[in-house]
């Protein structure tokens, strides 16, 4: 039987320390703010800006949604980024993705500013990862770092094993991992025996966007299962990339889908809005 990684408590409490801070921020004269912006009418994107705007409510933080035409230029997408970039009032700029495909996606997060970057996924702020030196981290991988620090879990000396090579969970994951003296491996679609691999890890990362793809005999007896997925079962259900009823009974920990790492990419949105606000206040007192 695992212990069962809560992240919607864990969330919790990231989102109360948020709290604290926008309003120690508040108190010193300045307001914690998030632009949000979105482009066209795709239903799921809708959702997530919802939920943004919903934690930015309860935590204080002020958001301003720019929600765009679904034929709005790429000319003008960048011209409301530059004007955010260089809005004061304006801490960390959030523009939904995906785009309408006739815009450049790559372009338009390489135009917002590393500093206002709060989903991290800027070159320069997905470089500072490599170092070790950063302020801003993409949200899915810094939140499962907040689960294994939460509930005592130390990567030293194990071999942790992430499946999935995005730029946005994956590789980003790894370094994590990596910073914490994890031995990594990272695994993707053409990984040779990924079992064999999987079977190994003393912490296995499973990023992989396949409904209940990692099944209990790809598990090792006492493992650490995080599962990043969200996907959705034969009947229609939320699930995960991990087969939770297979993987439960021999893992040592686990996240649940829904309640586990989800909860955690909203919560560090929040912090990372409070961060970017720090980073702007440092800057007006070197000024
Ligand atoms: N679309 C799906 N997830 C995300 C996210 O974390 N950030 C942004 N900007 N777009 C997304």
């Amino acid at each position: 039987m695992a212990i069962l990684i809560d992240g919607k408590k864990v969330a919790a409490d990231i989102l109360a320390d948020a709290s604290e801070k926008t309003k120690e921020l508040k108190a010193q004269g300045k307001e914690v703010s998030l632009a949000v912006i979105i482009v066209g009418n795709n239903p799921a994107s809708r959702v997530y800006v919802n939920n943004k705007e919903k934690d930015c409510a309860n935590c204080g933080i002020r958001s301003i949604e720019y929600a765009l035409d679904e034929n709005t230029t790429q000319e003008e997408l960048e011209a409301l980024i530059n004007k955010l970039n260089n809005d004061d009032s304006v801490d960390g700029i959030l523009c939904q993705l995906p785009l309408p495909k006739h815009l450049d996606e790559k372009i338009v997060i390489e135009s917002i500013s590393p500093d206002k970057d709060v989903d991290a996924f800027h070159p320069i702020n997905t470089g500072k990862i490599m170092s070790g030196d950063y302020n801003l981290l993409p949200c899915t991988p810094a939140g499962v770092m907040e689960l294994l620090k939460a509930y005592d879990i130390d990567a030293t000396g194990k071999h942790c094993v992430v499946i999935g090579r995005s730029n946005i969970v994956g590789k980003p994951m790894a370094m994590l991992l990596l910073h914490k003296n994890g031995t990594v491996s990272i695994c993707h679609s053409r990984t040779k025996d990924l079992a064999e691999m999987t079977k190994q890890a003393d912490i296995l990362v499973v990023a992989i966007g396949k409904a209940k793809f990692v099944t209990g005999d790809m598990v090792k007896e006492g493992a650490v299962v995080i599962d990043v997925g969200m996907d959705r079962d034969e009947n229609g259900k939320l699930c995960g990339d991990v087969d939770f009823d297979s993987v439960e009974p021999k893992a040592s920990y686990i996240t649940p889908v829904p309640g586990g790492v989800g909860p955690m990419t909203r919560a560090i949105l929040m912090q990372n809005a409070v961060t970017a606000a720090k980073i702007s206040l440092s800057k007006k007192v070197v000024k």
